[in-house]
């Protein structure tokens, strides 16, 4: 099976956790794409969805689902997003697409977390995909050199030759380089430098359930 009917695979698979009736949390990337045309084919029993990214939102109005602010809601069941590492424990390394702190806030307004990724995301530990974290740009050079001093390398993330600028308007720092051997610890030190908007790894907000895409079928990994 190829990466791209793995993903259709768990992007399927995830519409068994859809409640009817409720307003479902849609991460971004090329994996949730699966998930929002597989939800399409059952638009008319939920509610709508509470989105994380301007991409998805218009590929979710595109497809007839109401796309719903995250004020205007409470709680939702159900948070459904792809990640770019998830470890044994459920934590995760996200915003290769860039939409890691609306990613990290429609998450955190969710009851459960349901990861969908091929089984090439899953590692023994995080750090070996560049741990995106998204900044004001002030700050980026002196969080450039609080990364090195850890041992990691930051780049500023580019998008045809000039820095990428997030749906928040800030900028994206890339880090190679590091073990993080204690996920929790890592994303609480991070989070306190300043400037820091939101760092990708995802240890408060894990993943309550894994559906990896395996050659032999979807396996699920509870957490
Ligand atoms: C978006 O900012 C990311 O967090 C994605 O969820 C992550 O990069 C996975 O994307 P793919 O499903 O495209 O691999």
């Amino acid at each position: 099976m190829t990466q791209d009917e793995l993903k259709t695979l768990v992007g399927q698979a995830a519409l068994q956790y859809i409640q009817a009736g409720s307003i479902v949390g849609v991460g971004t990337g090329s994996t949730v794409n699966k998930f929002i045309d597989a939800l399409a084919t059952i638009k008319d029993k939920i509610a709508g969805a509470v989105s994380s990214s301007v991409a998805s939102t218009e590929r979710l109005q595109a497809l007839g689902i109401k796309v719903f602010e995250a004020g205007e809601v409470d709680e939702l069941a159900v948070y459904v997003d792809g990640a770019d590492e998830i470890d044994n424990a459920g934590n995760m390394i996200k915003g290769g697409g860039a939409a890691l702190t609306r990613e990290k806030i429609v998450a955190a307004q969710s009851l459960q977390f349901i990861c969908i990724a091929d089984d090439s995301k899953l590692v023994q530990m995080l750090g070996h995909f560049p741990v995106p974290v998204e900044v004001v740009p002030m700050a980026a050079r002196r969080i450039t050199r609080q990364f090195e001093a850890l041992g990691g390398s930051a780049v500023l993330r580019l998008k045809n030759g000039l820095p990428l600028v997030t749906d928040n308007g800030q900028h994206i720092l890339d880090v190679s380089g590091l073990s993080i051997a204690d996920p929790l610890a890592f994303e609480s030190q991070v989070n306190q430098w300043p400037g820091v908007v939101t760092v990708g790894v995802f240890a408060f907000q894990k993943a309550s359930i894994c559906l990896l895409g395996t050659a032999d079928g979807v396996k699920t990994l509870n957490f």
